[in-house]
């Protein structure tokens, strides 16, 4: 008997180590070796001196003792074992999806607060703009220009042209191009290529383009260098048509061929 719960436990070892290998819930292990060692009792039992014939109301009584205790034993033993609660499991799933719903409504409405105040902030700098150039345009219209040239044009770069330019690089600015984009030397994590050289590569409307639709033109070596597609495709909702043109003209501008801007090559 001594022999075979020896075995029964050795038995019971194997299965909770080869179950623990596998990575199975510390309950199941538990159960397992349970079962080996009933498994084993089964075959002490088999093996128990059988007991002296009973006969008559004794063996009834016998039989209705014996299917008393067996039937305690298992439901103490069960009810010890750990309890499995489908409403448990139910409760800790709903907690959980709400918890992540309750999350993902946040970020949506986080973001659109962010958008609309983007959006605020560029209507201001808009109307702020339009009141300058209302003044400009009043300023260099009242003195007509009397044969020739206008005063903006002999001021060298200035006027009209001046202004696209200012709101281009402004725009360079306010859309942290440079977070992504190394020009004239500064910002950029080597995320997107340097632009210096873009001017030499692409028209004022193909850098246009490129802007409103970054999927209009990659760069060479988009797929190693430049993890595909992280240009955003934001800019578009972010700038207004007038200011995403200043901001390609400016761009235009930079032509400097020492520099090694890969060359955009055009999509469908
Ligand atoms: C999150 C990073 C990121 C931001 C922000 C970003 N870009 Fe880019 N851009 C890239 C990457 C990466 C590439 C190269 C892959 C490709 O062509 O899409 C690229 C390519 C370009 C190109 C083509 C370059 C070439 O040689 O083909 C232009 C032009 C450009 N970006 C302009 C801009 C402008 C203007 C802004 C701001 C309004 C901007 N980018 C903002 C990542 C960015």
């Amino acid at each position: 008997m001594f022999k075979k719960l020896g075995i029964a436990l050795v038995v019971a070892g194997a299965v909770v180590a080869f179950a623990h290998s596998q990575e199975v819930p510390s309950d199941f292990q538990l159960l397992w070796a349970i079962f080996a060692v009933i498994g084993a009792m089964v075959f002490i039992l088999l093996d128990a001196k059988p007991l002296a014939r009973l006969s008559g109301g004794k063996s009834f009584f016998a039989v209705v003792a014996f299917w008393i205790f067996i039937v305690t034993v298992c439901i103490a033993g069960a009810s010890l074992l750990p309890q499995f609660n489908p409403e448990d499991e139910r409760e800790k799933i709903t907690k959980l999806l709400e918890k992540q719903r309750a999350a993902s409504q946040q970020g949506k409405a986080d973001e659109l607060i962010a958008r609309a105040k983007a959006l605020d902030e560029q209507v201001k700098a808009l109307e702020d703009r339009l009141k300058g150039l209302g003044g400009s345009q009043a300023a260099t219209a009242t003195p007509p220009p009397a044969g020739g040239k206008s005063p903006a044009a002999t001021s060298g770069g200035g006027g009209a042209a001046g202004d696209v330019m200012k709101v281009g690089e402004e725009q360079w600015q306010l859309q942290e191009c440079y977070n992504c984009h190394k020009l004239r030397g500064e910002g950029g994590k080597k995320r997107g290529p340097e632009l210096d050289n873009i001017g030499t590569l692409l028209t004022v409307e193909e850098i246009q383009e490129k802007i409103a639709n970054p999927k209009s033109f990659m760069a060479e070596g988009y797929d190693k260098e430049w993890n595909k597609g992280v240009m955003p495709d934001k800019f578009k909702d972010l700038m207004d048509p007038k200011e995403m043109l200043a901001l390609a003209t400016w761009l235009g501008t930079f032509k400097n061929t020492s520099v090694n801007t890969p060359k955009p090559i055009k999509k469908k």
